[in-house]
């Protein structure tokens, strides 16, 4: 009998256990419920498996447990091309040329975050398509100096515009099942001893400036990822530093997601092990000669780690830890059945790409209405400068793309000007001809051996013949450049450029200057030329974004996310912090003694001095006239709100957008305080004549400034003013109020 009722459970249970999954596989059990059971299935060698690279780009799964590998890729503004299995060179396939999106710089020009969402979604669908689990970016670091190489993966100099663009981004990547993976954490603001720098800095800085676009984004976006930088704080390694991982990410801002290092940005098992790492990637650790295993083997978190458990040196708290946010975020995605399965170089890419560039260029300058070019006056266009023909998507260090398509700014303005009008191109001068990186080849042959003044004389020729004239400039992707790795030497153009620009000018006064690039650069011509168009990395659409603007067929919108600062003395890094021109193999201290004076912090409080052109600042072809801003009452109370609004008219022909700013003002403080700050923009559309007001509600949080000593954000009773702006040296009008 014992025997039959034995059979008889075996016969119900068998096809019950063949149907019931384990909990980890369920997506239907709650995502905490699956980290803990499968946990609690993975040998210890499994557990450490997961914590570290297993491949350039890779860590393992649990290949037992039917745990996938997650796979990470570059980069902000594109998908990287699929390297080999331990190297950064591309590996030459065929099927992975991607939509290149415009770099952050021209996002955070947007100044706004529907576009974010756009761009999140975007490029999640590309990633998620491509196969990858974590896109690496996007880069929030803070535009401390115009020199740093990276600027033009960032968002500017605010970090209130930083934080309104990043959130949106990372949800719309995100709603692929893909993670993003906010960086570089913390205080990576110069290229140059990037992996020596030690930040000394305030807590009010920190707080109040280098911290809150990376707060928004695990606190807002809850973003699933978030890579430590190279840089040292405090003296520890950022990507393994027991502050600000353990104590204000982890801790304070209560991250649930796994911490990555910066490729080659792990130093030490112990710290690794207790300061909040939680996946090593790309370790410098050679394997001793002759020794058994792979590379990996010796990282940091691997075998050493291993060792230190098995001898009781440490527990396993630390690791369950890691692996439990690891499982989290591989539940989250490649073990996301629920998320899709993305797309790569569609059209809505492409218009995607293309839609953001057209919002995010600005029009610094445009005496006379130079500007838009009307094909039917302007029969012959000469359009000089190698920032036209060059291609911008390979270079740059790791957010190099190989891309299925660029449209270069020769090539849009000739695309939209067909049989319109005669476009002819002259070199004007050779800057990099070269174009190559990690093995993607742009293909195209810039060698020009003509001499500088050969050229020169070309171009000034060209230009007394031609009805208008484009020079298109600025920087480029190479080293020294706007490239990672290193920082620019000069805040002014290279190559002879700027001279160039003068004779252009003294033959043909009907001059655009496009300056392509992603950091602030100086214009010491600025008063010779009538008309000046800030332009960005704008990726495969790059040339019919500049064109539609160019020819007005899009009125720009972009207003400027950092000061453009006369001089490089103009600005608080170089005038009163450190800033180290020179690299150091050692730690050198970075002392950022500028504090929270950053970008128009700073500019607000020179007399003698002002900015090339203000942070916010943007022209249109069109113009808006402000109505006298009004507050909804004089006295905030601690929990309440004001609500300031503005009428905002658009009093010129045509249709066009405007980018109303609100700062705030705290006009009694117990500590120094910025002039202002941004604390609200809002981005109107407005039809010729048309009329709308605008409203921004407010309350103590914007008032507030980071109390070191109390560690928490204090907001003084007392008066303040909301100013409503077009830029941050254009007040329109301000209203007062007390904060009881
Ligand atoms: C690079 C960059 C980082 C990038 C990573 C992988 O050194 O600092 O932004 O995502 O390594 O390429």
């Amino acid at each position: 009998m014992k025997r039959v009722i034995t059979l008889l459970a075996v016969a119900i249970t068998l096809p019950l256990a063949a149907q019931q999954k384990p909990v980890y596989l369920d997506e239907s059990r709650p995502i905490e419920e699956r980290v803990e059971d499968a946990l609690s299935r993975m040998t210890l060698e499994e557990k450490i498996g997961v914590i570290h690279a297993q491949s350039k780009f890779s860590s393992a799964g649990v290949p037992r447990l039917g745990i996938p590998e997650l796979w990470t890729d570059d980069g902000p503004h594109g998908v990287r091309p699929e390297v080999y299995w331990d190297q950064w060179r591309q590996a030459g396939w065929t099927n992975d040329s991607c939509v290149a999106f415009p770099a952050l710089t021209c996002l955070a020009a947007t100044w706004n975050p529907d576009i974010a969402l756009l761009y999140g979604q975007c490029l999640g669908e590309e990633a998620r398509f491509r196969g990858k689990d974590v896109i690496l970016g996007p880069g929030v670091n803070i535009c401390r100096t115009p020199l740093c190489g990276r600027n033009f993966e960032y968002l500017g100099e605010d970090p209130y515009l930083a934080s309104r663009m990043v959130v949106p981004y990372i949800q719309g990547v995100q709603q692929n099942g893909v993670a993003a993976c906010v960086k570089h954490f913390a205080l990576n603001n110069t290229e140059i001893n990037r992996h020596t720098g030690n930040a000394v800095v305030d807590d009010r800085t920190l707080y109040e400036i280098y911290l809150p676009a990376f707060k928004a984004a695990v606190t807002e976006a809850h973003v699933w990822s978030l890579m430590g930088s190279y840089n040292l704080y405090k003296g520890q390694h950022c990507s393994h530093n027991a502050r600000l991982l353990n104590d204000i990410l982890k801790g304070e801002w209560g991250f649930d997601g796994v911490v990555v290092s910066d490729w080659g940005a792990t130093h030490n098992t112990d710290e690794a092990i207790t300061n909040g790492l939680d996946i090593e990637f790309d370790s410098w650790v050679g394997k001793p000669k002759g020794a058994p295993g792979k590379t990996y083997d010796y990282y940091y978190m691997a075998a050493p780690y291993l060792q230190r458990i098995k001898s009781g040196k440490v527990g396993t708290k630390e690791l369950d830890d890691k692996v439990r946010r690891v499982l989290r975020l591989m539940f989250r995605t490649c073990m996301n059945t629920k998320a899709g399965f993305g797309s790569m170089c569609s059209e809505a890419h492409y218009a995607a790409s293309r839609r953001i560039g057209e919002e995010g260029i600005v029009l610094l300058k445009n005496d006379d209405g130079l500007l838009p070019i009307d094909p039917a006056k302007t029969k012959r266009v000469l359009v000089v400068g190698e920032n036209a023909i060059k291609m911008m998507t390979v270079g740059g260090g790791s957010s190099s793309l190989k891309v299925q398509r660029e449209v270069l700014p020769l090539d849009g303005i000739r695309n939209r000007l067909a049989g319109l009008a005669e476009v002819t191109f002259v070199r004007g001068y050779v800057g990099d001809p070269s174009g190559e990186a990690d093995g993607v080849t742009t293909g195209q042959n810039l060698k020009d051996d003509r001499s500088a003044a050969e050229l020169r004389a070309e171009a000034v020729e060209a230009a007394r013949q031609a009805d208008c004239v484009i020079f298109v400039g600025g920087l480029n992707k190479s080293r020294g450049q706007d490239c990672e790795d290193a920082d620019r030497i000069r805040l002014g153009l290279s190559y002879g450029q700027d001279s160039l620009i003068v004779a252009l000018a003294e033959a043909n006064p009907k001059l655009v200057v496009v300056n392509v690039s992603g950091s602030p650069v100086a214009m010491p011509w600025v008063d010779r030329v009538p008309a000046i168009v800030q332009t960005w990395y704008n990726g495969s659409e790059a040339g019919n974004s500049l064109a539609a603007v160019l020819m007005g067929d899009v009125n720009p919108s972009g207003k400027l996310p950092f000061t453009f600062p006369a001089r490089i003395e103009d600005v608080g890094a170089h005038a009163l912090g450190d800033y180290h021109a020179k690299g150091s193999r050692d730690t050198i201290d970075i002392r950022y003694n500028e504090g929270i004076f950053v970008g128009y912090r700073w500019a607000d409080r020179q007399k003698k001095t002002k900015p090339l052109f203000p942070f916010g600042y943007g022209l249109s072809y069109t113009t808006f006239e402000y109505g006298r801003p009004t507050i909804d009452r004089k006295t905030l109370t601690a929990d309440g709100q004001v609500t300031v609004s503005v009428s905002v008219k658009n009093t010129g022909e045509r249709e066009g957008q405007e980018i109303v700013q609100l700062y705030v003002s705290d006009k009694k403080a117990s500590v120094e305080r910025p002039v202002k700050e941004l604390k609200g923009f809002k981005k109107v559309a407005l039809a010729p004549g048309e009329e709308k007001t605008i409203t921004f509600t407010i309350g103590r949080d914007a008032l507030c400034f980071f109390d070191a000593t109390k560690h928490e954000w204090v907001a003084e009773p007392g008066r303040f003013e909301a100013l409503i702006a077009a830029s941050a040296a254009d007040i329109k009008g301000k209203v007062a109020f007390d904060l009881e």
